[in-house]
């Protein structure tokens, strides 16, 4: 019998839960002095290529990326589901064990979160989770460094979330947590975050101190925040349940009337792309306290800081 090695111990960014509050920490600092100095002189990652396999569409995950590799010296091999037929034409695990040959590190877009931590497990280069499901972690990351920007890093600040208990809303539970911060969370009968994210959340919470409520009312939620956030009703692969979320989330618009609740500072935001008119008005996304298209761009240096860590310690 021969013996096969394990691939080698590598670090995949499938969860915010990967992260350790000091990790947290330090990828916010770099992805601030990468803000500043968006251009590193020294070409961190001249030579290596990340590559992005989505089963799903996107705008800011793929382009952030692409750009993100090319501001650190480095390339991006963007694949289609067409061409590649994850689990299709191929198996999970071997699409995994080929691309780690030629590739330094892996953004995974896809329907099952399972996929994506099938795929880590095979995979001998980092895993990065470009949205799945249950997740979304980049944009959590993004969504933290944003806050940070805007209110700072004081245990004070408290996020208003309203809608749909998503991908978006988990990694979010667990950004905060991680952050130290508090979060409310506000939706419909049926549409609460899931157990495993909630449990997640609270496990962290307990070290750092964080608060993450979870409830019903969006008034209670929004009262007095810092940060008012929603995402769309309907997900990508939800679109046969239009209809019955449309009718379910009636009351959790982010409009005017439910901004008023919030501290007169608050800010807006929504991680894109939004369904304007459904989970948010036109006048509070277009509004003065909107910080949509900065936290929009904030996804590439908060990127940029997680492929110069996760990459850079795998040469
Ligand atoms: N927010 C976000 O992930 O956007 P895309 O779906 O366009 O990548
Ligand atoms: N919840 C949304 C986020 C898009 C970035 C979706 O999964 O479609």
């Amino acid at each position: 019998m021969t013996a096969t090695l394990a691939p080698a111990r590598v670090r995949h960014f499938v969860s915010l839960g990967d992260l350790t509050a000091e990790e947290l920490e330090l990828l916010m600092r770099d992805a601030t002095g990468l803000k500043r100095d968006p251009i590193p002189a020294d070409a961190p990652l001249r030579g290596r290529a990340l590559g992005l396999i989505f089963e799903k569409p996107s705008l800011r995950t793929r382009v952030s990326f692409e750009m993100a590799m090319v501001q650190l010296g480095g390339h991006c091999a963007y694949m289609s589901p067409a061409e590649v037929g994850l689990g299709r034409r191929e198996s999970v695990a071997d699409v995994a064990r080929v691309t780690s040959r030629y590739l330094d590190g892996i953004v995974l877009r896809t329907f099952a979160h399972e996929t994506t931590e099938e795929f880590a497990r095979s995979s001998s280069v980092p895993v990065i989770n470009g949205l799945s499901d249950l997740s979304h972690p980049c944009q959590g990351l993004a969504d933290v460094f944003t806050i940070r920007e805007r209110k700072g890093t004081d245990r004070g600040v408290t996020v208003a979330y309203v809608g749909d208990g998503n991908n978006v809303c988990h990694s979010l539970m667990l950004g905060v947590a991680l952050a130290g911060q508090t979060l409310r969370v506000a939706t419909p009968a049926g549409y609460e975050p899931q157990q495993r994210y909630r449990e997640r959340a609270a496990e962290i919470a307990r070290r750092t101190g964080a608060t993450v409520e979870i409830g019903r009312d969006p008034a209670a939620a929004v009262r007095g925040a810092d940060v008012v956030y929603t995402d769309v009703w309907m997900s990508m692969g939800q679109e046969q349940e239009y209809e019955r979320r449309r009718r379910a989330f009636q009351g959790y618009q982010v409009n005017a009337d439910l901004l008023a609740l919030a501290k007169r500072d608050a800010i807006v935001m929504h991680d894109l792309p939004a369904h304007r008119g459904e989970e948010i008005t036109d006048d509070v996304i277009d509004g003065p306290q909107s910080v949509v298209f900065d936290q929009a761009e904030n996804r590439l240096h908060a990127q940029k800081a997680l492929v110069r860590w996760l990459l850079g310690a795998h040469r």
